[in-house]
């Protein structure tokens, strides 16, 4: 967290700190299966800032395993803590739901499944293209995520809602078989996000990491 804290203070750029961003104050310590109350970044005087340090903190969800492991780059999923490609091997599929003989929903079902450690949840498929998270930066990720073009024709309201209620969303906070889960609350993560539309929906910049 120190990094964030560093590159928030510099506003993370080459020139001079700018004086809104220089009076940013540090964002308090946050245990990694945890996300900080709104309140921490109600002390972020700069709206673009507070804005800026609202998507970072999403992003801590966004990057988790549970969420980029089926926000791949790629033509299959993910698994595990340390992303290891989907085994057995399974693709995409032309409409993101496998191949015939091999659909997602031929071993996903609309619930975990304890025996056998398939996770599940209701409609599981993999993410488009389009949405793809790993490898990007927080900031790539933000753009796209405003991009109607590029995350499913979804408002700001839309992607509100998305975030707080949608079901493949709140199986990150209930994986199943001893995964970790997303930190914090679902309900906490949806707060967030609406607080950074709120706040103008500014992107990080390039460099920043969560
Ligand atoms: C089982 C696979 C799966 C998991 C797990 C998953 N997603 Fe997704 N996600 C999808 C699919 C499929 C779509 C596209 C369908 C849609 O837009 O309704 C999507 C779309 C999205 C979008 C919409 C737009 C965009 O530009 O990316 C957001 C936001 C999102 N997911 C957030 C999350 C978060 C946060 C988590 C983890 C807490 C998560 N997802 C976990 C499959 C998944
Ligand atoms: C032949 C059965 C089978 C098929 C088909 C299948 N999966 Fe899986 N999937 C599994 C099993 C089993 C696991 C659990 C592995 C483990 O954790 O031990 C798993 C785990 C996952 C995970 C990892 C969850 C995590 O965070 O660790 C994702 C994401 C996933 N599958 C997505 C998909 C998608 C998307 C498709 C379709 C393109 C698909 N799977 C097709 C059996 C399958």
């Amino acid at each position: 967290m120190a990094s964030l804290t560093v590159l928030l203070l510099t506003g993370g750029c080459k020139r001079e700190p700018d004086a809104a961003a220089a009076r940013v104050p540090s964002l308090p310590e946050v245990a990694p299966d945890a996300l900080r109350p709104l309140e921490a970044f109600s002390a972020i005087p700069d709206r673009k800032a507070r804005s800026q340090a609202l998507f970072l903190e999403a992003s801590r969800v966004f990057f988790h395993p549970r969420c980029a492991n089926c926000h791949p780059a790629g033509e299959s999923p993910l698994q595990g803590d340390d992303g290891q490609l989907h085994d057995p091997p399974v693709v995409r599929g032309p409409e993101d739901q496998g191949v015939v003989g091999m659909e997602c929903t031929s071993c996903h079902q609309d619930r975990n499944q304890e025996l056998t450690r398939v996770p599940g949840a209701p409609k599981w498929h993999i993410a488009p293209i389009e949405m793809a998270w790993v490898g990007k930066s927080p900031r790539e990720v933000c753009e796209q995520l405003k991009d109607m073009k590029r995350n499913g024709g979804k408002t700001p309201e839309q992607m509100i809602e998305h975030n707080a209620h949608d079901e493949l969303v709140a199986w990150g906070w209930n994986p199943g078989s001893g995964r970790t889960p997303a930190p914090g609350t679902q309900a906490q993560f949806g707060a967030i996000v609406r607080a950074w539309v709120e706040t103008g929906a500014e992107c990080p910049s390039e460099e920043v990491r969560p």
